[in-house]
């Protein structure tokens, strides 16, 4: 097993900050890591970007937010296209005529293809653990059968307890294996964080691999060094780890 998959409670609870925190963890313990975001979906209704189904060369715009930082995160040399399958210029291509180009083959083909390359594959799915794919697929469908290793990401703000139960309730009843989950402090005018993290911690049947707080453009920051769980860090360099 050498990738694994990064979930949120929600979009903009920190996907990316916490798949770069787990990628520069891995990093400084010497591991080549690179991550796969396998469906972007650029909040910008205004451009189009071009279809991206079998070839390579028809995208448009290379310019998702979240594909940049996990190209500029890895030490190695990607190319955008290397470690995106598809990017689309709204955040909804489902319910448009471009849904239906999302083939699973062309994302298990590229998933492949890294998992090839590198030691390790960090994936950051789209807004939730159920979110669909295509019609057919949901994220967590596909992460089951590939039996990928989950880290829930908690943005921690009101109601982000009900999410993540939720979550680890479905992660676990789907039988995908639940490594760990991050805290991250998206609102840092929230009261009782610390009663928050404590409630989680006891509720949550994985360990907590870190906490981010809250600070000024994380994408662009050292974030490996918040995720402070080195043990479990080390299991997913022994278990991950090709
Ligand atoms: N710890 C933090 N401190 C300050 N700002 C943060 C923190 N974590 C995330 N943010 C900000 O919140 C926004 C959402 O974060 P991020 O893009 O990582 O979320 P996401 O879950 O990956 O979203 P998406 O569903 O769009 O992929 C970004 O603008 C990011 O800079
Ligand atoms: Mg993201």
């Amino acid at each position: 097993m050498s990738s694994f998959f990064v979930t949120g409670t929600d979009t903009n609870v920190g996907k990316t900050v916490a798949t770069r925190a787990i990628m520069q963890a891995l990093q400084a313990l010497d591991i080549d890591v690179v991550g796969y975001k396998p469906i972007a979906c650029t909040q910008d209704d205004e451009i189009s970007v071009g279809d991206c189904v079998g070839s390579k060369s028809d995208y448009g715009t290379e310019d998702n937010a979240d594909v940049l930082t996990l190209m500029h995160t890895t030490k190695q040399d990607v190319t955008y296209q290397d470690i995106n399958s598809y990017t689309f210029s709204h955040t909804m291509p489902l319910f448009t005529d471009q849904g239906e180009q999302i083939q699973i083959d062309k994302i298990n083909q590229d998933l492949a293809h890294l998992n090839r390359k590198y030691q390790t594959v960090v994936v950051e799915g789209c807004f939730g653990w159920l979110s669909p794919i295509n019609k057919h697929f949901s994220f967590a469908d596909w992460v089951v059968k590939h039996q990928m290793p989950v880290v829930l990401v908690v943005g921690i703000k009101e109601g982000c307890i009900n999410h993540t139960l939720l979550t680890v309730q479905s992660i676990l009843n789907l039988g995908a294996p639940l490594i760990g989950w991050i805290a991250n402090r998206i609102n840092p005018c929230l009261g009782h964080y610390a009663e928050m993290i404590d409630t989680l911690r006891n509720k949550i049947d994985a360990p907590l691999l870190g906490e981010i707080p809250y600070i000024y453009k994380p994408e662009t920051q050292d974030v490996g060094k918040y995720m402070t769980n080195i043990e479990r860090l080390t299991y997913l360099k022994t278990v991950l780890v090709k």
